[in-house]
C-alpha cells in the first residue's frame, strides 16, 4: 500500500511498509492460486485483495497479483510498459529432466500474437485479421449450428448426458479446426494435447508428471508441424491457417516459418479449450440460477447479453499475464521493473467499483460486455466474435429444444490452473417424455439469429413496475418502482443512476431510495426547455404500469477512504446526493450537505434531509436571499476532505474553478444535463482520424461522431451515455488539436491533449488528429 522499495522476487512481500509489518501478509502469504478457495472461486477468493491491498506480492507464486478492475484494465491498455511476453510461460518452471523431453522432440515453441512485443505484434495482428471480421465471420453460422443440432439430435432421447463430453468439448473444437482449416479427422489425438498444454503453461504439475505432460507437449509440437506439411500440400486450402501460411510465402519477414509452426500450436488451444470451457460454464451457471434459465427459455432475444453475462461471472480465461518494463506504481503499490503479474479478470468482472451488485449474476446488467474474460486493448481476443457466436447458438438451440433441462447431482472437478476454468463433466438430465418438439416436431428447426459482435446495449433492459408515484416537490414527480416479477433487484450504490425506458424515450436518473429498501426510487424534473422525456414520464407514468429500465450503473461513486465530505447539490442534482449522505451517515462518516434551488417549494426531499441528516444540512433557498458560498465552502474544506457536487453547470464550473489548486481528488462532480443535444451538421466541420495501432484513416462526416466512424470500421469500443457525461468511450490522442465537448475530463487533462471522448469531442477545426 504504502512505497515500496522492491527487493526480491521471491520469499516475503518485497513491499517496504512505513508503517511496519506487511497488512496483508498473512493472507498474501497464504495465496495459492492451485488449490483451495481460489480454485473453487477464484473472485471469491480475492474479495479481500479487491478491498485491502489490490495488488499485492504472493510469495508461493513469485507474481504480484492483481484483482481490481481498473487495474487490470490498465495493465491490459499498456503493452509497453506491461509486456505481455510471459503471457504463455511455464508459470511452474520446467525441471532439468522435462527440459530434456522437450528437447528431444525438437520442441522450440516461440512468440505468437498473444504474448509478443511491440511493433512486431501489431504488424502480424493486422496482417492476420481479416478472417476474424464480421463478414467472415456470419457465413460460419450455419455450420456452427448443423453441428450442434446433430449433437442435440444424438442424445435427446437419453434424458442424461454429460453436456462436456457429449457437445461442448467437439463442436468448438471441429469449429476451430475448421476455422483454421485443419483436417477434421485430427480431434482424438488433439484432446490429450490440449489438456498437456494447459497443465505446461498454467498449472503445477510434479516433477513426474511433467516427464509426462513434456512427452505430450513434445509430441503436440511434432504434430502441430505435421499439420503444416500437409497444408503447404494445399495452397488453395481454406481457413485462417492456410491464409497464415500464405501470408507466411508473401511476407516471410512478417509471418515467418518458426512464427507459423508455433501459432500452429498455439491458435488451437486459444480457439478451443477457451470455448469449450466459457460454453461449459455458461450451461453451469444458467442452470443453477434457475430464473435466469427461464427467461432465456422463453425469451431468446436475451441470449446474447446472457452469454456476455455469463462471460463475465464465470468466464473461461480467469487470469493472464504481463511483466513489467520499467519501475511503475499500480493500485497504490510501487512495482520494481521485471516484476511478474497475474491479473485476475474473474476478479475484475466482479469488482463492485465498476460492476454495481457485482457478485451477483444478472443477465439483464447493461454493462456486462465490459468484462476482461477476453482482455482488452492492443491484445484483445482476436476471436471472441467466433465464441460468442457458438456459445450463443449452443444456448438458443438446448433453451428450445431442452428447456425443462436440470443439473444432475455431482461433484464438479478442474485442473487445477491459475488460467483456463471450466469443470471437466456437467452432468444434465431432463424427462425425455418433456421434450416440447415430441408435441411440436417444428421446435426442431427454429431458430433465432445474431449478428455477430458484441451485444447491443440498446436491446438489454429490465422490466419494472411502478408502485409509486408522489408528489416530491414542484415539478418533481417521485418514483418507486419494483421488479415486474416481484424479484429482488440488483443492488446499488450511492451516486448510482438507471435509465428509464418510457414510450420512445430514455432518460438517465439516479437512484436516492435506500440500497436495502425493495424499490428503487427517483426523482423526475418536469423540464420545459429539455427534449420532451421528463414531460413524457410526468404525464403518462401511472402506478401499476410497467417500464423498461436499464441499469443500475455509477459513474459517481463515492470514494469511502476520504477523511470527510462537503456534498454540494443544486437543484434535482439532490438525488445522488441524498444517497451519499445516506451512505456517510450509515458509514458514521463526517459530512455536510449544501443544497441550493429556485424556492423552497421546488427542493425535493427537504423534509427527509432534515429529519435523516438534522445538523448536517445547509439549504438556500434563491427567492428568499439565499445562496451558496461556493468559495468560502471550498475554502472551509479540511485536509483530506472530498466534494461532491452535482447540479447545474455553472455550478460544476465555479466549484472547478475554486478547486483548481487543490489535490487532484477534491472535487468529484455529475452534471444532470448536457450542454447540447445532437449534432449540427450545418455548424460542424468533417474531420480526419487516423488509427495509430489499426493503421487506418477514418473520415468523420459532419454528422457523424468519432465514435460512429470507429465502429463502422468494426473495431469495438466502449460507450455508455454517447453525451460526453460517462467517460466510457475515452480514446487516446497521440497528434493534433481537440475541441473536447465532454463533461468529463478536468481542465488540466483537456490542456494536455492527451484523450477525448469519442462520441462527442472532435478535432478542431476540421483538422486531423492521431489516435492510439
Ligand atoms: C487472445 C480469451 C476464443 C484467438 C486471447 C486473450 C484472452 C482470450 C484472455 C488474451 C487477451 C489479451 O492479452 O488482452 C478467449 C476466450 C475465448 C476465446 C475466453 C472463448 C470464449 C478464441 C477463439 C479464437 C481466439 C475462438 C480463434 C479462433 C485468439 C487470438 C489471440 C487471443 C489469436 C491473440 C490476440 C493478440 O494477442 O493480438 N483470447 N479467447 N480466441 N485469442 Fe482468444
Ligand atoms: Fe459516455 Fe462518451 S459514451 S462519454
Amino acid at each position: 500500500k504504502n512505497s515500496s522499495q522492491p527487493q526480491s522476487s521471491q520469499g516475503g512481500c518485497p513491499v517496504h511498509h512505513s508503517g511496519g509489518s506487511c497488512p496483508a501478509s498473512e493472507l498474501a502469504a497464504a495465496f495459492d492460486p492451485f488449490e483451495g478457495p481460489y480454485q473453487v472461486d477464484p473472485a471469491e477468493a480475492l474479495r479481500w485483495s479487491r478491498d485491502q491491498l489490490p495488488v499485492f506480492y504472493s510469495p508461493k507464486l513469485g507474481y504480484w497479483i492483481v484483482s481490481r478492475y481498473h487495474d487490470i484494465k490498465a495493465v491490459f491498455r499498456d503493452n509497453v510498459l506491461y509486456s505481455p511476453r510471459n503471457a504463455l510461460e511455464k508459470i511452474t518452471p520446467a525441471t532439468p529432466e522435462a527440459m530434456k523431453v522437450l528437447e528431444s522432440y525438437g520442441y522450440a515453441m516461440n512468440r505468437t500474437l498473444v504474448n509478443e512485443d511491440e511493433p512486431a505484434h501489431m504488424e502480424r495482428r493486422r496482417a492476420l485479421l481479416e478472417h476474424f471480421m464480421p463478414e467472415n465471420l456470419e457465413a460460419k453460422q450455419e455450420m456452427i449450428r448443423r453441428l450442434t443440432r446433430e449433437k442435440i439430435d444424438g442424445f435427446i432421447d437419453r434424458g442424461r448426458v454429460d453436456l462436456v463430453e457429449d457437445m461442448l468439448y467437439e463442436v468448438p473444437l471441429t469449429i476451430a479446426l475448421h476455422f483454421l482449416g485443419v483436417p477434421e479427422d485430427e480431434i482424438t489425438r488433439l484432446r490429450s494435447f490440449a489438456v498437456a498444454h494447459a497443465v505446461n503453461t498454467w498449472g503445477r504439475p510434479t516433477p513426474d508428471q511433467q516427464i509426462e505432460v513434456a512427452h505430450a507437449v513434445g509430441r503436440f509440437w511434432q504434430y502441430a508441424g505435421e499439420v503444416i506439411e500437409k497444408m503447404r500440400a494445399d495452397p488453395d486450402g481454406q481457413g485462417w491457417m492456410h491464409y497464415t501460411l500464405r501470408k507466411n510465402a508473401e511476407i516471410p519477414e512478417v509471418v515467418t516459418d518458426s512464427y507459423v509452426h508455433s501459432m500452429m500450436m498455439a491458435i488451437i488451444v486459444a480457439a478451443h479449450e477457451t470455448t469449450s470451457l466459457a460454453s461449459t460454464n455458461m450451461f453451469k451457471t444458467l442452470l443453477t440460477h434457475r430464473e435466469a434459465w427461464g427467461d432465456v427459455c422463453a425469451d431468446p432475444s436475451l441470449i446474447p447479453n446472457a452469454v456476455e453475462e455469463c462471460l463475465r461471472y464465470a468466464g473461461a480465461v480467469v487470469a493472464w499475464r504481463r511483466e513489467t518494463t520499467a519501475p511503475t506504481r499500480l493500485g497504490g503499490v510501487d512495482l520494481p521493473e521485471g516484476a511478474k503479474l497475474l491479473i485476475v479478470q474473474a476478479s475484475g468482472n466482479q469488482d463492485e467499483r465498476h460492476f454495481e451488485d457485482g457478485d451477483k449474476f444478472d443477465i439483464y446488467r447493461d454493462n456486462a460486455v465490459d468484462h476482461l474474460t477476453f482482455g482488452y486493448g492492443s491484445h484483445q481476443c482476436m476471436g471472441k466474435n467466433i465464441g460468442r457466436m457458438e456459445m450463443r447458438i449452443f444456448l438458443e438451440e438446448v433453451t428450445r429444444r431442452l428447456p425443462h433441462l436440470r443439473l444432475a447431482e455431482q461433484e464438479f472437478t478442474y485442473l487445477p490452473n491459475t488460467s483456463f476454468r471450466g469443470p471437466n463433466d456437467l452432468w444434465v438430465e431432463w424427462d425425455p417424455e418433456q421434450n416440447p418438439e415430441r408435441a411440436n416436431p417444428a421446435l426442431r428447426q427454429g431458430s433465432v439469429h445474431f449478428p455477430v459482435g458484441a451485444p447491443s446495449r440498446k436491446d438489454i433492459a429490465r422490466k419494472v413496475r411502478v408502485t409509486q408515484v408522489r408528489h416530491e416537490a414542484e415539478d418533481i414527480l417521485g418514483l418507486t418502482l419494483e421488479d415486474a416479477k416481484g424479484r429482488p433487484l440488483p443492488r446499488w450504490s450511492a451516486g448510482a443512476h438507471v435509465e428509464l425506458c418510457v414510450g420512445e424515450y430514455e432518460r438517465k436518473y439516479s437512484l436516492c431510495g435506500r440500497p436495502e429498501g425493495a424499490g428503487y426510487e427517483g426523482a423526475i424534473l418536469r423540464e420545459e426547455g429539455g427534449r420532451g422525456g421528463s414531460r413524457h414520464i410526468h404525464e403518462v407514468v401511472r402506478e401499476g404500469m410497467e417500464l423498461k429500465l436499464r441499469g443500475p450503473s455509477n459513474l459517481f461513486r463515492l470514494d469511502e477512504e476520504a477523511s470527510c465530505y462537503v456534498l454540494v447539490a443544486g437543484g434535482i442534482g439532490i438525488t445522488p446526493i441524498l444517497a451519499m449522505a445516506d451512505r456517510l451517515k450509515a458509514l458514521g462518516r463526517e459530512y455536510v450537505v449544501h443544497y441550493a434551488g429556485r424556492s423552497r417549494a421546488s427542493m425535493a426531499f427537504v423534509p427527509r434531509l432534515q429529519a435523516d441528516h438534522a445538523g448536517r444540512i445547509q439549504l438556500y433557498a434563491k427567492d428568499e436571499g439565499q445562496r451558496a458560498d461556493l468559495a468560502a465552502i471550498v475554502a472551509a474544506l479540511p485536509e483530506g476532505g472530498q466534494i461532491y457536487a452535482c447540479g447545474p453547470a455553472r455550478m460544476i464550473t465555479a466549484l472547478e474553478d475554486l478547486t483548481a489548486g487543490l489535490p487532484e481528488n477534491t472535487l468529484h462532480f455529475e452534471h444532470f444535463s448536457p450542454h447540447h443535444a445532437g449534432l449540427d451538421p450545418t455548424r460542424e466541420s468533417a474531420f480526419e482520424a487516423e488509427l495509430k495501432d489499426s493503421g487506418l484513416t477514418l473520415s468523420v462526416a459532419a454528422n457523424a461522431t468519432l465514435l460512429d466512424a470507429i465502429r463502422a470500421v468494426g473495431i469495438d469500443i466502449a460507450s455508455d451515455c454517447c453525451e460526453g457525461l460517462c467517460g466510457s468511450c475515452e480514446v487516446e490522442v497521440l497528434e493534433g488539436e481537440i475541441d473536447h465537448r465532454d463533461l468529463v475530463l478536468t481542465r488540466a487533462e483537456r490542456a494536455e491533449n492527451r484523450r477525448m471522448m469519442a462520441c462527442c469531442s472532435r478535432a478542431k477545426n476540421g483538422g486531423r488528429i492521431k489516435l492510439a
